[in-house]
């Protein structure tokens, strides 16, 4: 009898978060399939669909109340559109493991910039490659070699004047021994470690990504980028993140991706107060600016432009603004690196 009642209950529970499907999406939801090349088993579809329809509310709802200037941020349908918060995070985050003990022991960036611009973007100065995708062709949890390659190529383009895509496959087969964990995260200190201690890394041309760990292929006659060792900035503090930007140009940093708003955003500044600071995905910093645009009445103006490795849907063509001054919004700035070549 007991069974029974906890049976109805689970089963009453099941039905009620279940939505019939919403024929009026079929057409957005083939469209959606097609656009990211989405394939699915008879079995698997219909429930990839009531996942994709709930993001789809969700993204509507928010992009409702951001038009009514409660948001500074807009969200939209992308390739995680049929993944539950859980699967997305299992997916494309990783707990990010350095002891306080390692960190600590960095050196620290120490230059002086006199007088700051009131906003900085290395793009247009030809510091930064295209967008990257670390899910291509399926997904691995690589995010660190796509920050710490984003970090060196923009060194030695400073050195150099030459722009090169780095090989992220390179520091995904190789960097174990220094403590990164192939497609199971890694930290980009640890990658700039072990180009430092072997001597270079290889281009994204000689040595394509792809996605999985694989025996370690690196060839110092290909290589292409070197490192003498790497630096962090002060834990925390915004202020020194924006001077390291002007003083050295893109820095690897560290966000909690962990949120919803996160999986979906699509333009704006972003900024969701739920954000926890501890962090889950490493990213590029390559700039900070203001905003004079948002519907918000007293929402951030100010943010930081931020390099992901999500490929061009996600967000602004790859890109997100991320708030700035906002109490390390997502703990941005606390967790801060880059190479010194
Ligand atoms: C930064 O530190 C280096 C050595 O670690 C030192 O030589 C240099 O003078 C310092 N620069 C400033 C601006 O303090
Ligand atoms: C990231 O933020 C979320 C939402 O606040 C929180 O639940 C999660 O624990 C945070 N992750 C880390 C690694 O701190």
């Amino acid at each position: 009898m007991e069974r029974r009642v906890a049976v109805l209950i689970v089963f009453a529970v099941g039905v009620s978060s279940l939505h019939a499907v919403d024929h009026t999406l079929d057409s957005v939801w083939e469209d959606w399939k097609s656009l990211h090349g989405k394939e699915y088993t008879q079995d698997s579809e219909g429930q990839r669909r009531m996942i994709w329809e709930e993001n789809h509310r969700f993204i509507q709802q928010h992009n409702l109340e951001e038009a009514q200037g409660k948001h500074s941020y807009k969200l939209g349908m992308n390739q995680f559109g049929d993944l539950t918060d859980e699967e997305y995070q299992e997916m494309m985050l990783s707990s990010e493991e350095v002891s306080q003990e390692e960190f600590s022991s960095l050196p620290v960036w120490n230059g002086t910039v006199l007088k700051a611009p009131a906003q900085l973007d290395w793009r247009p100065r030809g510091y930064v490659t295209h967008v990257k995708n670390q899910g291509k062709p399926h997904r691995c949890g690589s995010c660190w070699a796509f920050s710490a390659t984003g970090a060196l190529e923009g060194q030695m383009f400073k050195k150099t004047g030459r722009l090169v895509p780095l090989s992220e496959q390179n520091l995904v087969d190789c960097s174990k021994p220094f403590g990164n964990n192939g497609c199971d995260g890694g930290l980009a200190l640890k990658a700039f470690n072990y180009i430092a201690k072997n001597g270079g890394i290889e281009s994204e041309k000689t040595y394509p990504y792809e996605a999985k760990v694989m025996p370690c292929r690196y060839n110092k006659k290909r290589s292409v980028a070197y490192c003498k060792g790497y630096k962090k900035l002060p834990s925390g503090d915004e202020k020194s993140l924006r001077d390291a930007l002007i003083d050295v140009g893109p820095i690897a940093v560290s966000v909690n991706a962990s949120l919803k708003t996160f999986k979906l955003y699509k333009s704006g500044i972003y900024s969701d107060p739920a954000c926890r600071k501890g962090t889950n995905h490493a990213v590029l910093a390559v700039g900070y600016g203001v905003s004079k645009t948002s519907n918000m009445q007293g929402g951030p103006a100010k943010f930081w432009i931020v390099k992901n490795s999500w490929g061009t849907h996600w967000g602004e063509k790859g890109y997100i603004r991320v708030a700035r001054y906002n109490n390390n919004q997502c703990g941005i700035g606390i967790r801060s690196t880059y190479p010194v070549v």
